[in-house]
């Protein structure tokens, strides 16, 4: 082969070469095998060698590391690279666009939104269209140059040329002009993709190597390793997000525009005219980024245009004109306020850590599991350690990792009862397991049963709760006896299988919603033996006509202690044996436990309704604040319900009427701030009248 052959043919080959990196690193679309195209290479490699003189710094055969540095050039970027300031809530990014609207007020300002690669910031510099430097970012203003290492990445190219029609005549001609004689710089996110990652950990383990973290340090690794043939093995990626050069782009969608005419690899960004796309945008990103081939953590958000994006300048080392409108991290720190063990559907006892609430994966979470004494062993967490918490999947989050170097020494120990927190049967570990469990086999069941009455409609009727989130609920440990279910946070929920966090916000909502109930509806859900429906409207009649104030769980269990067995037994429709029944249910230790925690939830009993005498106060509710001249407030109280009307202790929104007598406490100054209908004594009186 003579010298002009093999330059023709050298041509040809790095022509073709730069095709095909295009179609299969830049359009996902390649034409040819790995193999063909590796031959193709090999050829190149082969008469390169021939003829060394032919050898240039954009060669494809340049991508293979050369010879190790001592140490990296120090590089003065021209235009500083600068970081982006964050934000974690549409709120958030809403005060953004309120704080950039304000520094440009007759400005209309659309958006550019992007993923945000969690990669390496890298800038690459052209020179006659040729790569000629790649750098680090560095502390912004100098970074290193580590072009040796980059050039072993297929999706740079190492030479630009234009690919695909440019935006316009103007840049067409800028573009052409620099490629030919000067620079164009272009910005960028070094990344390796998950599946090259793992490959990369499988083989380290295999060779008895410690692993690597995570696939964004272990891309910065190996860039910033100074054996190119390191970062050459390592299958890192690139995405190009900014133009840095003034090639007469209007709009940062012009800029994606142009780095993929040039041949960079884009991500898929979206212009959005307004906030709500650039939310919508980012809500489907979160949907399906599990989908991605790369760790993204989260968006970027530009002003569009160019124009008013550079009017907004730059505060510290971030521009005003975008943001980094991030997911909600993986793991948070929070403290362990105590360990609490719970008793499944099968017996299994399951400490659960009640946790300091943190916000993790876009819910506050106040719990995380355990699993087992084995467990709590390995980490060796305590009551009142810090520790670190993970919401891996679809699941109650756990605890990865406690900060031993945190303790004050005030930490407690955690040890498995004796007992069973819910019969107080005795605990058992059977051999070779790791899970202890209650020895009264029937324990877990029936309590599943018992909570299922109490949920159930003639009970606390909760809608969205049934008998399968139950069980999901018990298994998980964040469900032992029917009061816990006033304990559930939204957190708690939205991690479980089938909870989206629609559908966790409206279960709580429900839960809240049912803790006002009416008295008999609770006697039912109590689950007493022999008291049915029928008995628990009854009973609940009798207690009425008995005009005892039961508002809430301690006065019921007042006014049960206050019956002897024969008393209860002698009341008329109760008899000996449902008597009997109510006497045990309420001299039971274990009862009397979840009442008092019920107690706590806060529910608000309502007792069956007056006489009605009329209708006129139907639905309405009443709240009394300060004293009254004509009647005392029970008096009043008796006749607002004889008058149909209810009567709440607080005042809210749905209050209809706040009666102000003389000197009034703090619910008047609040019906005033929720702008409740106030009313004093004469109008009262006369409401009553008319
Ligand atoms: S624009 C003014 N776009 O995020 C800085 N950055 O937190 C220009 N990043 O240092 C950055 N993907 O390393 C931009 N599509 C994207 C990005 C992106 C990842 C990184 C970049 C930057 C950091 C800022």
């Amino acid at each position: 082969m003579t010298k002009p052959e093999a330059r023709k043919r050298i041509d040809q080959l790095r022509k073709e070469i730069d095709r095909q990196r295009y179609l299969y690193h830049v359009l996902d679309k390649p034409e040819i095998s790995d193999a063909a195209l590796d031959s193709l290479k090999h050829e190149l490699e082969q008469i390169e060698k021939q003829f060394p003189e032919l050898i240039t710094p954009d060669s494809p055969t340049q991508r293979v590391g050369g010879k190790p540095l001592d140490k990296f050039k120090k590089v003065r970027h021209k235009t500083p690279m600068l970081s982006l300031e964050d934000a974690f809530s549409p709120e958030e990014l809403e005060s953004w666009r309120e704080r950039i609207q304000k520094l440009a007020p007759d400005k209309k300002i659309d958006y550019f939104a992007e993923l945000k690669v969690d990669g390496f910031a890298i800038s690459l510099v052209y020179k006659n269209g040729i790569l000629s430097e790649g750098s680090t970012r560095g502390d912004g203003k100098i970074g290193e140059d580590v072009s040796q290492n980059l050039k072993t990445i297929s999706s740079i190219p190492l030479r630009i040329e234009i690919h695909r029609k440019l935006a316009s005549q103007e840049i067409t001609e800028k573009v052409q002009a620099l490629i030919h004689k000067g620079e164009i710089e272009a910005r960028g996110e070094v990344y390796m993709t998950a599946k090259s990652f793992e490959k990369i950990n499988q083989e380290r383990e295999k060779k008895g190597e410690p692993l690597y973290a995570n696939p964004r340090n272990t891309a910065a690794g190996s860039i910033r390793q100074l054996d190119s043939k390191i970062a050459g093995s390592r299958q890192l990626n690139f995405l190009a997000y900014d133009i840095i050069t003034d090639l007469g782009q209007k709009t940062h969608k012009e800029e994606h525009q142009i780095a993929e005419c040039l041949g960079f690899k884009t991500d898929n960004g979206q212009y959005s005219k307004n906030l709500k796309e650039v939310i919508d945008f980012y809500e489907k990103v979160k949907r399906e980024r599990e989908k991605l081939p790369y760790q993204i953590d989260g968006i970027v958000v530009s002003v569009n245009n160019n124009n008013i994006f550079e009017k907004l300048g730059v505060v510290g080392k971030a521009p005003r004109g975008a943001i980094a409108f991030k997911f909600p991290g993986k793991e948070a720190t929070t403290i362990v306020e105590n360990i609490i063990v719970q008793v499944g559907r099968t017996g299994a006892l399951t400490p659960v850590a009640f946790l300091k609430p943190v916000r993790l994966g876009g819910t506050t979470i106040t719990r995380a599991t355990l699993h087992n004494e084995d467990e709590i062993k390995r980490l060796d967490v305590r009551i009142g350690d810090t520790v670190i918490i993970q919401r891996a999947g679809d699941v109650i989050p756990d605890i990865v990792k406690v900060l031993k170097k945190m303790r004050t020494g005030h930490e407690k120990k955690f040890q498995m009862p004796e007992k069973c927190p819910v019969c107080g049967a005795k605990v058992i570990k059977p051999a070779g397991e790791a899970i202890h469990r209650c020895s009264n086999n029937q324990c877990g069941a029936r309590q599943k049963e018992q909570i299922e009455h109490f949920i159930s409609k003639k009970g606390f009727d909760i809608v969205g709760l049934g008998p399968q989130i139950i069980n999901q609920l018990m298994d998980e440990g964040l469900v032992n006896d029917s009061a816990d279910i006033f304990a559930l946070k939204e957190g708690d929920l939205a991690p479980l299988e089938r909870f989206a966090e629609k559908s966790a916000k409206n279960l709580v909502e429900a839960i809240e919603k049912s803790k006002k109930i009416p008295l008999a509806k609770f006697i039912y859900a109590l689950g007493i033996r022999h008291v049915g429906e029928e008995t628990a409207i009854m009973f609940s009649q009798e207690i009425r006509n008995t005009k005892s104030e039961i508002r809430n769980i301690n006065d019921l269990i007042k006014f049960y202690n206050k019956f002897s067995l024969e008393n209860l037994q002698n009341i008329q429709d109760i008899g000996p044996v449902v008597g009997q029944s109510i006497y045990d249910y309420f001299h039971n230790r274990h009862n009397l436990k979840l009442l008092e925690k019920l107690d706590k939830a806060n529910l608000r009993i309502q007792l069956p309704k007056f006489q009605v005498l009329s209708l006129k106060f139907k639905d309405k509710i009443f709240v009394l604040t300060g004293e009254l001249e004509s009647m005392t407030r029970d008096e009043a109280k008796e006749k607002i319900r004889g008058l149909g009307g209810d009567i709440s202790g607080s005042v809210s929104k749905e209050t209809d009427f706040v009666v102000v007598g003389k000197e009034p406490g703090g619910k008047f100054d609040k019906a005033k701030k929720l702008g409740v209908k106030i009313i004093d004594e004469k109008e009262f009186l006369k409401i009553m009248k008319t």
